[in-house]
C-alpha cells in the first residue's frame, strides 16, 4: 500500500497500529471511526450474500477452545510456519518470506524445511534487519496458535481460535440437530481469530488477530449437487496449478461453466463458490483486472482441504490471499467423531430397505473385565467401533484399540467378532465440507486501496475514494451553504431526518462548500446535499454524486427515499 494510503488510513480514521502511545504491539490495529464502519458494511453485505441469500444462518461461538478441539482438528501439530532467526540481531522471521522476496520463487511455503535451508544458502540470503547471512541457521516449525490456560492454574490449557471454523465443526452435534439432521445445510460465523505471526506485515494485510467471515456448508457427497447454473455464466481469471507448474503458464479466462466442463475445477461445489465469490467482490468494488483465483500447490494445501483455490486481488505489484476456498472433505468431522464422545454423523435414508452385512462383536466381560479393569467398557464399545470401520482388523490372532492415547491388545477369540446379515433402512455418513474464509481485514484493504483514486476538479488535484455507496462509512454529506438566515436549521434537520431512515450522515458547516466536498470525497462518501437560499424558498437541495461531481435539484422530501435506494443500489444517480 502506498504511502499516501497508510497516511490516510490513519489520518482519517481507517485503521493503524494499536497501542501507539506505547511504541505500537506489531501485528495488531485498531479500526478509527471510519474504519470500524466500513469494516462493519462489509461484514453486512458478506452476510448478506453468502447467508441472507443462500439461506445459511449464523452462529456466534467463543474465541478460546480448549486443547482436545486442536489436537482433533491437526492444529496442534500442523499448524506451522517455517521460522528462521537472525544469530546477530535476533530477529525472527518467516523463512519462505524470505525466499519469495529474495529470489524468483513463488509459494516456498510449499517447499520441505531442508530445500528451504539450502535454498537460503544457495542464494546467501541474509537477514532483512541487519543484513547478517543466514546460510546455516535453523529452520524451524513454529505453531501460529496463542497458548493460554482455562481457570488458574495449567491444567487446563486453551487456545486462542486460528479459525472461526473449529466453532462451527465442534458444535455440529447441536447444528445438526438444529438442522432436523437434513444435509445440506450451510453455518456461517463472522468473527476475531489470532495467529501469532512470526513477522506481521504489510498493515492489516499479515496481523496477530484479524476477522474471518466462514461458512461450512455441510453435504452429502454422493447426493447433493449446488445449484451451478446460476453462476455457470461468470467469467473468471484462473491460474491453477497446472498453469502455475508449466514453463510459460498464465491465467486463463473462462466462465465458471467452462471451468467444470474442462475439468480445470474439479468440484462442482467449490465452482459454485468461487461463481458466489466474483459476484460478491464485483459488487464491492474489487477491480476486476486486478483479481484472480489460484489454485493451491500440493505442498501448499492445508492439512485439512483436500483442494483449494485462493482469491487473490493485487495490490501495489504484490497479489494478496483474500479468500480461502477449500474442499475440507469429511476431514474436520471424522476427526472431532474420532477424538471426542459425540456422533458427528447424519442419518441417510435409502430409497429402500437394504439387506446388508454388518460386522459385530459380542466381547467375552469375564476375560476384558479382569484383565483391563476399569477400561473394560470403553475397550468393549471401542471394539465396536472399529468392528464398523475396519473388519479387517480382526484378521490376526489379536485387535488393538486405543483408549485415552494407551493402546491395548486383546485375542479376536474373545472379541465375539462375527458378520451377520440385516436389513437396514439407511446408513450413517460423516458429511463433507465446502468452505470459502474470507479475512475481511483483507478484503476492506484491497478495497480501499482499489478505491483510491486523483483526479483534477476545478483545476485541484483532488483524492477520492471511490466506495461502493453499500460499503461507505458516511452515505452522505449534509451541508448549509452557511449557518444563518435557517439554512442551519434546514440542514440539521434533513440530517436528522435522514438518520432516522437509518443512513449514515455527517454534518459539516466550516469552510467553503468545496473544501467540505473534497473532505467527504476523500473518506468516501458517496452524496452531498446542500441546502442554499433557494431551499428556504423551494424546499430542494442540491444532491451531488462524488465520482462524476454531477449535482442535481431534489425536493426535501424526497431525499430519504433516494438515498436509501441510491445506497442499495436500487435508484441509480444519473436517473434521478
Ligand atoms: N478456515 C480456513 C482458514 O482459516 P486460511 O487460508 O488460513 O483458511 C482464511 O485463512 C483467510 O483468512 C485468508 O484467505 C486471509 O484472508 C485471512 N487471514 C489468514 N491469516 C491472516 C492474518 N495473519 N492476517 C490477516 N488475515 C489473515
Amino acid at each position: 500500500m502506498s504511502d499516501e494510503l497508510v497516511e490516510l488510513a490513519k489520518r482519517r480514521g481507517f485503521f493503524f497500529q494499536a497501542a501507539e502511545a506505547y511504541g505500537g504491539v506489531s501485528g495488531f490495529y485498531v479500526y478509527g471511526p471510519e474504519g470500524a464502519a466500513l469494516k462493519r458494511n462489509l461484514e453486512d453485505s458478506w452476510r448478506d450474500r453468502f447467508q441472507v441469500q443462500e439461506g445459511h444462518r449464523e452462529i456466534e461461538a467463543p474465541t478460546v477452545m480448549p486443547e482436545p478441539v486442536f489436537e482433533a482438528s491437526g492444529h496442534l501439530d500442523g499448524f506451522d510456519d517455517m521460522l528462521i532467526e537472525c544469530p546477530e540481531c535476533g530477529e525472527s522471521h518467516r523463512a519462505d518470506h524470505i525466499i519469495e522476496d529474495n529470489t524468483g520463487i513463488e509459494d516456498a511455503e510449499s517447499l520441505p524445511l531442508d530445500e528451504i535451508g539450502a535454498l537460503i544458502a544457495e542464494h546467501d540470503l541474509r537477514c532483512p534487519n541487519c543484513d547478517t547471512e543466514l546460510a546455516g541457521e535453523p529452520v524451524e516449525e513454529f505453531n501460529l496458535m496463542f497458548e493460554t490456560t482455562i481457570g488458574p492454574g495449567s491444567g487446563h490449557p486453551g487456545y486462542l481460535r486460528p479459525e472461526t471454523a473449529q466453532g462451527i465443526f465442534v458444535e455440529f452435534p447441536r447444528l445438526k440437530e438444529y438442522a432436523r439432521n437434513q444435509l445440506p445445510f450451510g453455518i456461517t460465523q463472522v468473527g476475531r481469530a489470532y495467529r501469532n505471526e512470526i513477522s506481521p506485515r504489510k498493515s492489516i494485510v499479515r496481523v496477530r488477530e484479524f476477522t474471518q467471515a466462514e461458512l461450512e456448508h455441510f453435504i452429502d457427497p454422493e447426493e447433493d449437487e449446488p445449484p451451478l447454473h446460476r453462476v455457470e455464466n461468470a467469467e473468471v481469471t484462473l491460474y491453477s496449478a497446472d498453469q502455475q507448474n508449466a514453463e510459460d503458464g498464465g491465467h486463463v479466462r473462462m466462465t465458471i461453466g467452462e471451468a467444470v466442463e474442462e475439468g480445470v475445477i474439479t468440484s462442482d461445489w467449490v465452482a459454485y463458490y468461487l461463481g458466489v465469490g466474483q459476484e460478491w467482490y464485483e459488487r464491492i468494488g474489487v477491480d476486476m483486472e486486478r483479481f484472480r483465483f489460484r489454485q493451491h500447490l500440493a505442498g501448499e494445501r492445508a492439512h485439512y482441504a483436500s483442494d483449494c483455490w485462493d482469491a487473490e486481488a493485487e495490490v501495489d505489484g504484490d497479489w494478496i490471499e483474500i479468500t480461502g476456498n477449500s474442499y475440507r472433505s469429511d476431514y474436520d468431522l471424522s476427526k472431532h467423531g474420532t477424538y471426542s464422545d459425540e456422533d458427528f454423523t447424519v442419518f441417510r435414508q435409502y430409497d429402500e430397505p437394504k439387506v446388508v452385512e454388518r460386522a459385530t462383536v459380542d466381547p467375552d466381560m469375564s476375560y476384558l473385565g479382569p484383565e483391563f479393569g476399569g477400561v473394560a467398557g470403553d475397550i468393549a464399545d471401542a471394539l465396536q467401533t472399529l468392528a464398523e470401520r475396519d473388519r479387517t482388523a480382526f484378521e490376526g490372532d489379536e485387535v488393538t484399540v486405543e483408549i485415552d492415547r494407551e493402546s491395548h491388545a486383546i485375542p479376536v477369540e474373545k472379541t465375539g467378532f462375527g458378520v451377520e446379515e440385516v436389513t437396514e433402512a439407511g446408513e450413517h455418513i460423516t458429511p463433507h465440507v465446502v468452505e470459502p474464509s474470507i479475512g475481511i481485514d483483507r478484503v476492506l484493504y484491497t478495497v480501499f486501496a482499489h478505491a483510491y483514486e486523483t483526479d483534477e476538479v476545478d483545476d485541484e488535484t483532488r483524492t477520492r475514494l471511490a466506495l461502493e455507496p453499500e460499503l461507505a462509512p458516511t452515505t452522505v454529506g449534509v451541508f448549509p451553504l452557511m449557518d444563518k438566515d435557517g439554512m442551519g436549521e434546514t440542514a440539521r434537520d434533513i440530517a436528522g431526518d435522514l438518520r432516522a431512515r437509518g443512513l449514515d450522515v455527517t454534518y459539516d458547516d466550516s469552510g467553503n462548500i468545496g473544501r467540505r466536498y473534497r473532505r467527504q470525497d476523500e473518506v468516501g462518501t458517496p452524496f452531498c446535499v446542500t441546502v442554499d437560499y433557494e431551499s428556504l424558498d423551494d424546499d430542494a437541495v442540491t444532491l451531488r454524486e462524488r465520482d462524476s461531481t454531477e449535482q442535481v435539484r431534489v425536493a426535501i422530501a424526497d431525499l430519504p427515499d433516494i438515498l436509501a435506494d441510491l445506497r442499495s443500489g436500487d435508484r441509480a444517480f444519473a436517473n434521478l
